[in-house]
């Protein structure tokens, strides 16, 4: 499948109010682009999870607005247009100031070939989001749990439990809708929480670890490929492949096949 043209913003507006659920992964490089591509995925989203799964960190906040910016390039090349494609800005490239954020947001748009882009935060950045949608560049606003927010939270954790932290996410939500952004990404929350969030919301909102109520849903491609090591899945998570053993038991029988020279054969090889 390679379906075109990829979703609007206002498309997705529209998906909202039909209740036709939306799809989003995350993509790092063009191969993952061009895997989005061909199952038809509406959303790619360059993801500063990239810090943790690509490169290796623990967690999001090395990042840089350059990396972001070559990997959105690499991902804009794979997907050929076929989805609707927004990246992350990393720690620290929008917490400074407004005027840091727009220049920010607008070198991965212009350089990196981004469609939008995503911010973690409530109603302390509304202001720089609104700035960054009045220089015309969409916003998705991420909610809940807040990974570039690892140390303050006390590691990755469910957010929104009780009363007194739900309304705080939801007067976040409504914060950020009026600031202007196109939709909301939530988080690690109950899903009761995403659920109202949902329905009281005018933009689509797209969940992670947020129960199945919300107008979309989004995974780490390499949680759902499977390519993750079992012991950091998290509950959340349903891995749709069985990646990581396939690649290994490939690997494992390749190096053998070397070892015992059962690889190449002479059908494998070129002759005179
Ligand atoms: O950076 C990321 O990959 C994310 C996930 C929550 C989808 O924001």
């Amino acid at each position: 499948m390679n379906r075109l043209p990829a979703p609007t913003i206002p498309d997705l507006l529209r998906r909202k109010l039909e209740r036709r659920p939306i799809s989003m992964v995350t993509a790092y490089d063009a191969f993952h682009g061009s895997l989005l591509r061909e199952a038809g995925i509406d959303i790619a989203l360059v993801g500063d999870t990239l810090g943790m799964v690509v490169q290796g960190h623990e967690s999001t906040l090395p990042v840089t607005v350059d990396e972001m910016v070559y990997h959105t390039r690499m991902v804009a090349r794979g997907l050929k247009g076929s989805a609707l494609l927004l990246a992350d800005m990393p720690f620290l490239s929008y917490q400074p100031s407004p005027e840091t954020a727009i220049r920010e947001a607008g070198r991965i748009v212009k350089e990196g070939g981004a469609q939008g882009v995503k911010i973690e935060g409530g109603r302390d950045y509304a202001e720089t989001m609104k700035r960054i949608v009045s220089s015309m560049i969409p916003v998705m606003g991420h909610i809940g749990l807040l990974p570039q927010k690892v140390h303050s939270m006390g590691g990755f954790r469910v957010q929104g439990r009780g009363d007194a932290e739900a309304k705080v996410i939801l007067e976040d939500a409504r914060a950020l809708v009026d600031a202007g952004v196109f939709a909301l990404l939530v988080e690690g929350v109950p899903f009761d929480l995403a659920r109202r969030i949902t329905h009281e919301v005018p933009v689509p909102v797209i969940g992670i670890g947020a129960g199945p109520y919300t107008d979309g849903q989004v995974l780490v491609i390499h949680d759902l490929m499977g390519w993750t090591e079992s012991e950091r899945i998290p509950r959340f998570v349903r891995p749709f492949s069985r990646g990581r053993e396939d690649a290994v038991r490939a690997l494992t029988d390749f190096r053998r096949e070397v070892e015992t020279r059962g690889f190449p054969k002479e059908t494998e090889s070129y002759s005179d």
